[in-house]
């Protein structure tokens, strides 16, 4: 195959991109997206203050544009997120513990109800433990309003919306063993225990000098596949440039090869120029859509030519 999305269909995988509504009238970003991808996550469209700004009046015309586009292309589409403590509208941390549990069920039953039978998988908790070396649960009015006990909820909730979802919790920096990812792993193993509905973890795998691609990368992908759930890259982008950053994304994607239960990666942005990260170059296209060395990395990586 001659395209990433061909490349990682060959290997039984997707190859997605995060995708903003507002660039899908730009020719050369919707061809660009057509021709290589295979797999859409919204960037921002499907986040609680986009979709319900305020209690229980939904708007989500600009999540159906990616919708309808990723649609009409038959591309995968992953949901994301919906229960994370940012972009998060005012009045969810206004409530009451009680009224804060309804809310979130509500949020997550509505939303999920909206796209049922089109997302793949969706990120139903983003980013629930702190940063650092105590791998304790992150501030948040989830967190603090409703104790450890509103993921499992959220997860549960979840499951009864779409039952034919899969169901992820996403997060950064647990790329490699560590405390923060030592704590997801315990949340998943003691949710599979107990049958807590969970069936992927995803790993933003945001990358630059200061948060390099960690050594056992595939190590800890596979301690969490061994939990038996599938893990995706859910977010990857890698500062730098030419062939050191070229190495780094051959790196991630071969780790992602090796897991069996590694179902797919998807970059967080087509061309540099529209990456979250305003001042860098982290992803595979350049600002005129020029294919980077670390795309030839990638596509080689997934056996492509
Ligand atoms: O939509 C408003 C627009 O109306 C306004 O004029 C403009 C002025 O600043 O802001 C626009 O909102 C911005 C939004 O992106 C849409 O472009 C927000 O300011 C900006 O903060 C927001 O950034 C997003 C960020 O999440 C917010 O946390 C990035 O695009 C998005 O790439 C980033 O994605 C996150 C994942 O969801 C979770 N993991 C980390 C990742 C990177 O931060």
């Amino acid at each position: 195959a001659s395209t990433l999305g061909g490349a990682a269909a060959a290997k039984g995988r997707y190859f997605g991109a995060a995708v903003a509504a507002n660039h899908l009238g730009e020719s050369q970003y919707a061809a660009t997206l057509d021709t290589e991808f295979n797999s859409v996550t919204p960037e921002n469209e499907m986040k609680w203050d986009a979709v319900e700004s305020s209690r229980d009046s939904f708007n989500f015309s600009r999540a159906d544009q990616i919708v309808g586009h990723a649609q009409g292309k038959s591309m995968q589409i992953r949901g994301h997120t919906l229960v994370w403590h940012s972009q998060l509208p005012g009045w969810v941390g206004g409530l009451n513990a009680t009224d804060l549990r309804s809310a979130m069920n509500n949020h997550i039953t509505k939303v999920m109800q909206h796209y049922q039978g089109k997302i793949y998988a969706w990120d139903v908790v983003n980013e629930a433990f702190q940063d650092g070396n105590s791998g304790a649960r992150r501030s948040s009015p989830f967190q603090d309003k409703l104790g450890n006990g509103f993921i499992e909820e959220a997860f549960r909730t979840a499951r009864a919306a779409d039952p034919n979802a899969k169901l992820c919790y996403n997060d950064y920096n647990t790329d490699g063993q560590n405390a923060k990812s030592n704590a997801v792993y315990n949340l998943v193993k003691d949710f599979k225990a107990r049958g807590v509905p969970i069936d992927c973890v995803g790993f933003q795998s945001h990358f630059n000098s200061q948060s390099p691609v960690p050594g056992d990368y595939q190590q800890n992908l596979q301690r969490f596949a061994d939990l038996g759930v599938d893990v995706q890259i859910t977010e990857l982008d890698i500062e730098g440039s030419g062939s050191a950053q070229a190495d780094n994304y051959r790196r991630v994607t071969q780790a992602c090869l090796a897991v069996s239960r590694c179902t797919g990666m998807t970059v967080w942005g087509i061309p540099d120029k529209y990456s979250w990260r305003a001042s860098g170059t982290p992803l595979l296209f350049d600002d005129n859509y020029g294919k980077k060395p670390a795309y030839q990395a990638v596509l080689t990586a997934l056996g492509g030519t």
